[in-house]
């Protein structure tokens, strides 16, 4: 394939900007080789050139001067990741107006003046693409309009703003909110002005996005009925407590006999629904449709690499979708080997029935330590007539380690019945992997 340049420019280089460039720089080789394309940010308008970046941008890409991104005849595509309605709405528009196709993270503008914009949009023939704007790296934009659109969705259920999940999770765990906050804020969660996030204004837009994507009709914030967490105290984290709930910040959207309502606030949610257990800065969207019963969608929702990965992937989708497109393609492009089948790290979980006598868990201890199998937990249940039973938690091993030390104990004179492995799913992820 051809490789051809594709000069892109960012209004914005914050939290997400930096993180945008960073990830275009340091994907650039898997992008090009999946689109053909060589993505490069041509110019970043900021306001303040000097100030200290995340990811420093090469030199003479900050500017100040929209004039700089709007008159420049190369570029084709620009990302708005500077927030706020005015001057972003604007640029915007001018952008779209004069063809070049816009990815957004900004929900406040796509919730309120959406009808405008994609007007504009589709006019001019270009195209708005807005994943970003709710649930940072979550794709339920692309599902609900790609897999999802003949699918008659007539519920949304979330958790849409990981600020005040984070606030939440961490008032759950006895730190105070005005603590929490501002480590959301520190974290880079939060919105400039984070009363947006903490009344409730954040998830609203993000909801009125989401009903009008679902629903197939334009909803705007002011048609979202919202409170935020302002009142949540920890008395009402007793409370969820005692009663086995979780206090969270939930946005619901639902259709009724051709009505829709839409609302957030913040509600007790039952321990055992999936939303009680999406912590921190995690978000959650639920689907519930005739066809698709429920499909829920979890992921990080906040963070300027996170969201960065949804505004880099709708670049993409533009690009993949303009003139010939790729998206059409075979998506192979490599051939890699299998990992062997005992390579694999995980925690593991083993039952051995073996002869209550001393000395016997040492024999144990002695064939796992001897492969590099740690124990984490051990439970002992006599069994009668001299056995006992041996639940063992371990350690994360390799699955290969694992089956060799329990095949030696499987030689043990001891031991009365062929042990048993079973893997255990206990945290989010391997450490191994970077990110549990
Ligand atoms: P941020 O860190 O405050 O960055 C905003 C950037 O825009 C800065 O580079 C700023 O320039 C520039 N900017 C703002 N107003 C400007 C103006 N009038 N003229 C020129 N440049 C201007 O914000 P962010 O966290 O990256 O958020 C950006 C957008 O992404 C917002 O719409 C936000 O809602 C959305 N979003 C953020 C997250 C997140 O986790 N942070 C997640 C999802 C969506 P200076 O650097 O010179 O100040
Ligand atoms: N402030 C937002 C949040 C950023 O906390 O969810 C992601 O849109």
């Amino acid at each position: 394939m051809t490789s051809v340049d594709v000069p892109v420019a960012l209004l914005g280089y914050g939290t997400v900007g930096s993180a945008v460039n960073r990830l275009l720089v340091s994907n650039a080789d898997e992008i090009e080789r999946a689109t053909g394309h060589r993505v490069r940010v041509v110019r970043a308008l900021v306001r303040d050139p000097a100030a200290e970046r995340d990811f420093l941008p090469d030199p003479g890409i900050l500017t100040t001067d929209f004039r700089a991104v709007a008159d420049d005849p190369e570029i084709r595509l620009v990302a708005e990741v500077m927030g706020g309605l005015e001057p972003a709405g604007e640029h915007v528009l001018e952008l779209l107006r004069s063809g070049r196709s816009v990815v957004t993270a900004n929900k406040q503008l796509v919730a309120r003046r959406g009808g405008e914009l994609f007007a504009t949009a589709s006019a001019a023939g270009v195209q708005l693409r807005f994943e970003a704007s709710v649930c940072g790296a979550i794709p339920v934009i692309k599902v609900l309009r790609e897999s999802l659109s003949f699918s008659r969705v007539h519920r949304v259920l979330g958790i849409v703003n990981g600020t005040t999940n984070f606030i939440l999770t961490r008032m759950e765990h006895g730190a105070a909110y005005a603590e929490a906050l501002a480590e959301a804020q520190r974290l880079g969660y939060a919105e400039a002005d984070p009363t947006d996030d903490v009344s409730g204004a954040d998830a609203a837009a993000k909801m009125a996005i989401l009903a009008t994507v679902a629903f197939g009709t334009r909803v705007t914030l002011d048609d979202v009925w919202y409170t935020g967490i302002e009142e949540i105290a920890p008395l009402h984290m007793r409370a969820a407590r005692e009663l086995d709930m979780a206090v969270r910040l939930v946005g619901a959207a639902t259709l009724v006999d051709g009505r829709y309502d839409v609302r957030v606030q913040p509600a007790f949610v039952d321990r055992h629904h999936p939303l009680a257990g999406v912590e921190g800065p995690f978000n959650a969207v639920m689907l519930q449709g005739d066809a698709i019963r429920e499909i829920m969608l979890e992921g990080p929702g906040a963070g300027g690499l996170e969201t960065a990965s949804a505004v880099v992937s709708d670049m993409i989708s533009v690009i993949g979708t303009t003139g010939t497109g790729f998206l059409q393609n075979d998506a192979c492009w490599r051939e890699l080997e299998r990992l062997p089948h005992g390579d694999v790290v995980s925690p593991f979980y083993v039952h051995l029935e073996v002869d209550d006598r001393p000395g016997v868990l040492a024999d144990v201890a002695r064939r796992l330590a001897a492969h590099e199998v740690s124990v984490a937990r051990l439970v002992q249940h006599e069994t009668g007539e001299g056995t006992a039973a041996l639940h063992i938690v371990l350690h994360e091993c390799r699955s290969g380690a694992l089956g060799t030390a329990l095949a030696e104990i499987a030689q043990l004179p001891e031991t009365r019945q062929r042990p048993t492995a079973l893997p255990v799913i206990s945290d989010r992820g391997v450490p191994g992997l970077g990110w549990a």
